[in-house]
């Protein structure tokens, strides 16, 4: 059950550890990890539905200047709804962790069942068919993956494959879009990486997605990768060269498909438009099927950042600083709450203030209300709204609206919000932090 505020005023409400998310999940097992996340198993307390809760570790993101990536990224996750691609159901927070609470794939590591026996050319072809589709709904969308690898895919129940991380590998790496366009980051396993991002001159997100998906279609159907060895060095030179061979089981259609995909060469290599057209892919390709739960739009999605009506234990969790995710979507609103103690005109007086010094509108203005935009040309609204919450404190409730194409400071939280830094209480006991 959420607690209810009165719980919470009674100081019984726990915040999210690592075993009880917000009172909603439970953590159980270790499933993996990563070096800014953890994977748990998990499940919804009430409905007990099985999930993959991963834990990203806040500070480290924050360290390594990767939250507008982040942002960027989740946002994007949100709106992929593929029957291939592990779903992103809700994200929550803690005052250290970000969780993506992710759809559970129950048939473990695809890779697991290669490497106790290769795959038939009919089975990889499924699967392979399955990726690429997976892929290409991705690309279409302008989110790329770029740390395809093992353990990446996953089997559900029906043993239908599931991509996971799509969108998050960014999270994994210290990612940079240069004056370019192309991205310049060491990121993925050495033994899938595409020589463009060896070679380290900037890569195209869709290009290795592709490369990638070629190692993981000769492994399926070699049950070995195309270019190994114990010493790195040697392992890139095969890669740079992308000579290999293919095992002897392999038919000629196969192998032409491989030649393509492993093409060294980023500018010639195979475009999903023209794999779904090879005639070796083309076989008992039916494309995704999708049922109507990856339509879905769930009620309340987007609950996670704060917002207004009743306030629940996520609401109260982000009333300080520390559990804040605001502003991680962009485009969407996004939340945040604080408690103060100073009387309701002069906190929203004080955002009247500081939003004119920023050059944005207040368009309306009353005693527990302000509304402010950036005016014909800024893509940025705000409302603030007090409530009271007990004779001393009041619930200050912030919604924005901004939609940053560049990474850069947010309005809120880089502009608006150190304004009034001085009005925001932050309790102690159980949600107390910094
Ligand atoms: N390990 C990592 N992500 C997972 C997921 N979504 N389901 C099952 N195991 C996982």
């Amino acid at each position: 059950m959420t607690p209810t505020l009165a719980e919470y005023a009674g100081e019984e409400y726990q915040p999210a550890t690592e075993k009880n998310l917000l009172g909603k999940y439970e953590l159980g097992q270790l499933l993996g990890y990563g070096a800014f996340a953890k994977v748990y198993y998990g499940w919804d307390i009430e409905s007990k539905q099985s999930f993959a809760i991963k834990a990203i570790n806040k500070q480290r993101i924050m360290k390594g200047g990767l939250t507008g990536h982040v942002k960027r990224e989740i946002s994007a996750m949100r709106r992929l709804h593929h029957p291939n691609i592990v779903r992103l159901q809700e994200v929550l927070a803690s005052q250290k962790k970000i969780y993506f609470v992710l759809e559970f794939a129950k048939g473990g590591e695809l890779f697991s069942k290669v490497s106790k026996s290769r795959f038939s050319e009919d089975l990889s072809r499924r699967y392979f068919q399955q990726l690429i589709s997976a892929i290409g709904y991705c690309h279409s969308r302008g989110v790329y993956h770029r740390d395809l690898k093992p353990e990446n895919l996953l089997l559900d129940e029906n043993w239908n494959l599931k991509v996971t991380d799509f969108g998050l590998s960014a999270v994994t790496c210290d990612d940079q879009v240069q004056s370019d366009g192309l991205l310049h980051t060491m990121c993925g396993t050495p033994a899938y990486v595409a020589p463009e991002i060896l070679a380290k001159k900037g890569y195209d997100g869709a290009k290795v997605d592709i490369w990638s998906c070629g190692i993981i279609l000769y492994v399926l159907n070699a049950g070995f990768l195309p270019f190994n060895d114990p010493n790195l060095m040697v392992m890139y030179r095969k890669i740079f060269k992308g000579e290999f061979r293919v095992p002897k089981w392999t038919s000629p259609e196969l192998k032409r498909l491989l030649s393509r995909l492993l093409d060294t060469n980023p500018n010639t290599r195979i475009t999903v438009d023209e794999i779904l057209n090879d005639p070796w892919f083309k076989i008992g390709y039916k494309g995704a099927e999708f049922s109507s739960h990856h339509f879905e739009i769930k009620d309340g999605d987007g609950d996670e950042v704060g917002r207004g009506g009743n306030l629940n234990a996520f609401d109260i969790i982000s009333f300080s600083s520390g559990y804040n995710l605001s502003g991680l979507f962009c485009d969407e609103e996004a939340g945040e709450m604080f408690l103060s103690t100073a009387e309701p005109e002069e906190i929203i007086g004080r955002v009247a203030e500081a939003a004119e010094e920023e050059r944005l509108t207040v368009v309306k203005r009353k005693k527990w209300y302000v509304k402010v935009d950036g005016g014909q040309y800024r893509k940025f609204t705000l409302m603030v709204e007090v409530k009271r919450l007990t004779e001393d404190i009041v619930v200050v409730e912030v919604r924005w609206r901004e939609c940053e194409t560049e990474p850069g400071p947010d309005m809120w939280t880089d502009r608006l919000r150190p304004q009034l830094s001085g009005l925001i209480y932050q309790p102690d006991g159980p949600v107390a932090c910094n």
